[in-house]
């Protein structure tokens, strides 16, 4: 039954009948599911691949399937589009979309750009931007690369990095180069506070704190490792601790606790009653992503002109960084 949209039949089915329905569906329609570390539990579950930005991209590179169905954020479905022009695209939610991505729309940063033409900025994009702003980068860049790809920026010219300036200035913190920052944060790791931090080392003194390079330079202070998701991941596989506490969005941890069960992992408090959970990325459900395959969306389509033109920078960006680094 389906009605204004919904798919009624999808929410009244059991969640491990659905999962298996989406796998089969999966198979009809020769498609690969990939899913961010920040997903709901049962999108991981279903997943091909999890992991973060720059794993999903080079995931997304080099997939022969004929569609992706992309649980994640709409900048990382779009980017995959990006890549992939003639594969279809889908999106489980089309407004599952991103503070960062948000801060910085094309027109604005077109308009600076022309202001401060003097400075002919070479412009470095995180990955978490729409592609308007990819279609204006020079090299895009994830946590995951972030310092590799500043630092093979070339040395004359001066950088501008969008649109997250904690990223930015861990960045600049690590390679010594300078970079003129854009103003944008994400609304979910700026909550965690240098106060929070140190209440729950108090109480796990022994545990180390690994934190994402989102979160503001107070935080990052206090954090014996900073990096993104993935390296996450592999922290807490090496360290030899039996506790971590892990100071980014909360669905990581469905997978460190799936992939390294005898581990305890203690969530990155906040000052207040804030969840540590996305709002855009938990907009993606089971019954969401088993609909958008059934309708086929909805479905990323982008202008040919800026499609293209946001290709350069992104292949750029997976030129110099290659899997290794991410
Ligand atoms: P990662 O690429 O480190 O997974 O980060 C993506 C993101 O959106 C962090 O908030
Ligand atoms: Fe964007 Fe922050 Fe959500 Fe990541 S966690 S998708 S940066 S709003």
């Amino acid at each position: 039954m389906v009605s204004a949209g919904i798919n009624f039949d999808s929410l009244s089915r059991p969640a491990v009948d659905l999962a298996e329905e989406l796998l089969e569906l999966k198979r009809d329609r020769n498609a690969v599911i990939l899913a961010h570390n920040y997903q709901v539990p049962e999108l991981q579950d279903v997943a091909d691949f999890v992991g973060d930005s720059l794993g999903l991209s080079y995931q997304a590179a080099k997939t022969d399937a004929d569609v992706i169905l992309f649980c994640g954020v709409h900048f990382m479905a779009e980017t995959a589009k990006i890549i992939n022009p003639t594969k279809r695209v889908i999106l489980p939610d089309l407004d599952a979309g991103c503070s960062l991505s948000e801060s910085c729309p094309p027109e604005k940063l077109a308009q600076f750009l022309e202001e401060h033409a003097d400075k002919n900025y070479y412009v470095i994009a995180y990955i978490n931007c729409s592609a308007g702003v990819k279609a204006l980068a020079d090299v895009i860049c994830t946590s995951g690369n972030a310092d590799k790809i500043v630092r093979a920026a070339p040395a004359h010219r001066n950088i501008l990095f969008v649109p997250d300036q904690n990223l930015g200035a861990w960045v600049m913190e690590r390679t010594g180069r300078k970079m003129d920052l854009w103003r944008g944060t994400c609304y979910v790791h700026v909550e965690f506070t240098a106060r929070s931090i140190n209440r729950i080392r108090q109480e796990y003194p022994d545990a180390p704190v690994v934190a994402h390079p989102e979160c503001t330079y107070a935080v990052r202070m206090l954090a014996d490792e900073v990096c993104s998701t993935e390296k996450m991941v592999t922290f807490c596989k090496e360290s030899p601790a039996p506790e971590i506490i892990v100071v980014t969005e909360a669905g990581l941890l469905h997978r460190l606790r799936k992939e390294i069960p005898h581990k305890t992992f203690i969530p990155g408090p906040t000052d207040n009653c804030f969840c540590g959970e996305c709002r855009f990325m938990k907009m993606n459900t089971l019954e969401k992503a088993y609909d958008a395959l059934s309708n086929m969306e909805p479905e990323i389509t982008l202008p040919e002109s800026v499609r293209k033109r946001a290709e350069i920078p992104i292949l750029r960006m997976l030129e110099l960084s290659k899997q290794s680094s991410s």
